[in-house]
């Protein structure tokens, strides 16, 4: 087990260039499975996450391999369709392989996905639209069963879920009919993902908006012969997102290149809120507080272009330091505050109920050891320690290892102290 020692009170200053985004490099790495080819995917974050879902490629039959920053992916050989059980539990993003497997050959078997410890996280949408797309599904002690010919058609989702919305997209590209998903997520990744299925042959349109139109190819031998194709995954804007966060946090100053503004703009107003300056030009975004940070208002965490849930527990790291009451609604995952008793420890004054968190701004946060519980509230605790005075210990830095290539690396960069040790047998006891 490895742990996060950092050494508060250092203002972020410098030069960030944001990675490739762990939720655009998720499904397209599932992608690869729809047709047999060797892609070489470019700007993939080397995070756990991302190491998992390799894994899950590589027992379905794929050859991976990374040169430097790119990422090869030979999916000619797949020649399984079920997922084992042990790796579904992983990674939430393993849910993909459903889709992706169904559009390679009309079969998936697939476990319930692990992930993050946020709340109740069904599949419901999922299985629903796999369904009304002429997929049998059978579930059976939390195996999944899925197979048939996709006929295609007009499917209206309940929810807008990004996973869901990206799960079959990939379904019904086997289809002897066209789909028409409608009330579908609008997240910039799943552009990204229509990207990739563009690039290999799939006819795909509408991504970003609320209707997607998925061009069925049953029968015209789109999964059989190979290609050879790169792609350029988008940026994190939840990675961005953390960086700022740590900079405005630590009072520092910092240019972000790689950053397109326009997707951050829900963020990006919240910190203007609470006395950020923001400069920005096309792919470029600076920023800095000129004072102490005022209370953020009312947050309501929303679909994209809402306020996003993944930058919910970093804000509220920077609401603890803030000057006044700042009130955070969570509205996508249930329990998505489970970061808020690490912080407490450290000398924050928050209350929650229900899905509100309330937070009164205090002067000092203090140096503790704490825990990381979830990937986003893991790296909440990092930016708090950023922001405290003392030595600040996160625990369970696996958590955040998951969705952040080299954290601590980044930090060290605009200037932060932040060392990832591995803790010694004596510690753990
Ligand atoms: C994706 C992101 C995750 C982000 C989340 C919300 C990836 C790899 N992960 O997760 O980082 O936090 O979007 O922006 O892109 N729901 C159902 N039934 C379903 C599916 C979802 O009720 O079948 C509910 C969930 O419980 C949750 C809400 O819908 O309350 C949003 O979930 P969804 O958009 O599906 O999130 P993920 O795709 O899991």
């Amino acid at each position: 087990m490895e742990s996060y020692y950092i050494e508060g009170g250092v203002p972020l200053r410098g030069e960030y260039r944001v990675k490739g985004a762990k939720n655009s490099a998720l499904p397209i790495l599932a992608a690869t499975i729809c047709r047999a080819g060797v892609y070489e995917i470019y700007d993939c974050p080397k995070i756990g996450d991302v190491f998992a879902m390799l894994e899950i490629l590589k027992s379905l039959g794929a050859k991976t391999i990374w040169e430097d920053d790119c990422l090869i992916v030979d999916s000619r050989n797949v020649d399984d369709y079920a997922v084992p059980e042990s790796l579904m539990s992983e990674i939430r993003s393993s849910i993909f392989l459903m889709g992706s497997l169904l559009a390679r050959g009309g079969e998936a078997v697939i476990y319930r996905p692990g992930g993050c410890d946020i709340g109740r996280r069904p599949i419901d949408i999922h299985i629903a639209g796999l369904e009304q797309l002429g997929f049998e599904v059978d579930i059976l002690d939390g195996k999944i069963r899925c197979k048939g010919i996709c006929h295609g058609g007009k499917i209206t989702m309940p929810y807008p879920s990004v996973g869901a919305t990206e799960n079959l997209m990939m379904a019904a590209l086997a289809g002897k009919g066209d789909t028409i998903l409608e009330n579908c997520a609008i997240e910039p990744e799943i552009v990204d993902l229509q990207g990739f299925l563009r690039n290999i042959g799939f006819q795909v349109f509408g991504a970003g908006t609320d209707t997607i139109f998925v061009k069925g190819s049953y029968g015209n031998s789109l999964s059989k012969n190979s290609i050879e194709r790169m792609y350029f995954v988008i940026e994190d804007r939840i990675e961005a997102a953390t960086y700022m966060a740590a900079v405005i946090g630590t009072g520092g100053r910092a240019v972000f290149r790689n950053i397109r503004p326009n997707i951050m703009k829900s963020v990006l107003d919240v910190y203007e809120r609470m006395g950020a300056i923001v400069r920005t030009s096309d792919n470029m975004i600076e920023l800095w507080v000129p004072k102490d940070l005022k209370n953020a208002g009312i947050v309501v965490t929303q679909p994209y272009p809402g306020f996003p849930t993944d930058c919910q527990p970093q804000l509220m790291t920077l609401c603890a330091k803030a000057k006044g009451l700042s009130t955070i609604r969570e509205e996508i995952f249930e329990s998505r505050f489970e970061h808020k008793n690490q912080l407490i420890k450290m000398g924050a004054d928050i209350e929650t109920c229900g899905k509100n968190a309330i937070i009164r701004g205090t002067e000092i946060l203090h140096g503790r050891e704490v825990k990381a519980m979830d990937l986003r509230g893991g790296a909440a605790l990092v930016i708090a320690g950023l922001m405290a005075e003392g030595t600040t210990i996160v625990r369970d830095a696996f958590h955040v290892q998951r969705g952040y290539e080299d954290l601590e690396k980044g930090i060290k960069l605009l200037g932060g102290l932040i060392e990832r040790k591995r803790e010694s047998k004596k510690e753990k006891t």
